[in-house]
């Protein structure tokens, strides 16, 4: 059986610039895939059907989990009528933590059967499934830094940090569900794209790490739904943080510091159950290395 990594992404962005005739957010956001990863174990089989098992960690297992979607999805579109795939899910990254875990587990899900199977979808295909699975998960087929527009589905690759940089991630213990984050919000906060997005489109990195985070639109809806998050964010801007802000829609509220002692002595202060994780950002050449899938047809 071979295994693949499914890195989790923090958003450096987030800015919500309009409401969509489908529904959904209109978004401006950029992606940044870091070194936290779930391993996910995927066989063919010969008894048609998705055979999904989570063998370590926390998730789902019924028709709410995206990896068994994304298994079915593949399976409707280039499996045989006896094909079927075992998947088991070591998981780390955990649920409703706005790291896109479910997401990241969709989209390897999707690469690594159409490896297996040997058949080369074109990127066309596979973003057309993928964004049907979730709003996340077309950025997952190539990870990386990178900048979306739409439900956060079209997806514009921009060139990788140069060195790679930390962010320390603080984990409650409890996740935030994306349509609620999305409910609280409210009004639209603003309809002109920031500049910092802006700045990050025309020439990618910054050269400082903080330099990189702009702004998160869902902190103050999140942080009204959840105010033991905006005591974390205080927290570690007292403790400080060069930069603090809430990935996606929560509930992880990641850090920069200038240094990992002072984010050790800021991650003891945290409440009791917040984990305290040091991670790297991942670059998109690292997470193709990482991955090992083959270039897709007609990708950037
Ligand atoms: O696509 P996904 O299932 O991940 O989205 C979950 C929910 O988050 C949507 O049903 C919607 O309520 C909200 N959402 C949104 N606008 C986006 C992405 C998600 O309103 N761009």
């Amino acid at each position: 059986m071979a295994t693949f990594p499914s890195f989790a992404k923090l958003n450096l962005h987030l800015q919500v610039v309009g409401r969509r005739a489908d529904g959904y957010h209109e978004l401006r956001t950029l992606f940044q895939t870091v070194d936290l990863a779930d391993q996910l174990e995927i066989e063919r089989t010969g008894r048609p059907g998705v055979d999904l098992a989570i063998a370590a960690g926390e998730a789902p297992t019924g028709d709410d989990n995206l990896a068994r979607r994304a298994a079915r999805a593949f399976l409707e579109q280039w499996g045989s009528r006896t094909d079927g795939v075992r998947v088991a899910l070591h998981k780390r990254i955990p649920p409703g933590g706005g790291l896109g875990g479910g997401s990241a587990n969709a989209a390897t899900v999707l690469r690594a059967m159409a490896t297996i199977w040997g058949v080369r979808p074109t990127h066309r295909e596979l973003w057309e499934l993928a964004r049907g699975l979730g709003a996340d998960v077309p950025f997952f087929l190539s990870g990386g830094y990178a900048a979306a527009f739409g439900r956060g589905d079209e997806i514009v690759p921009l060139p990788d940090a140069e060195p790679d940089w930390t962010a320390w991630l603080a984990i409650p213990s409890f996740g935030v569900a994306t349509p609620d984050a999305f409910a609280a919000l409210g009004g639209i906060p603003g309809t002109t794209p920031d500049e910092h997005f802006l700045r990050a489109l025309r020439r990618g990195p910054e050269e400082v790490p903080w330099r990189r985070i702009g702004r998160n639109d869902l902190e103050a809806p999140v942080f009204r739904l959840r105010p033991e998050l905006e005591g974390i964010y205080t927290s570690l801007v007292r403790a400080r943080a060069r930069v603090v802000r809430m990935s996606g829609s929560g509930s992880t509220i990641f850090a920069l510091f200038d240094d990992d002692d002072t984010a050790r002595r800021a991650g003891s202060l945290l409440p009791p159950g917040t984990a305290w994780l040091r991670v790297r950002s991942l670059g998109g050449a690292a997470w193709r290395r990482a991955s090992g899938f083959a270039p897709i047809e007609g990708e950037e």
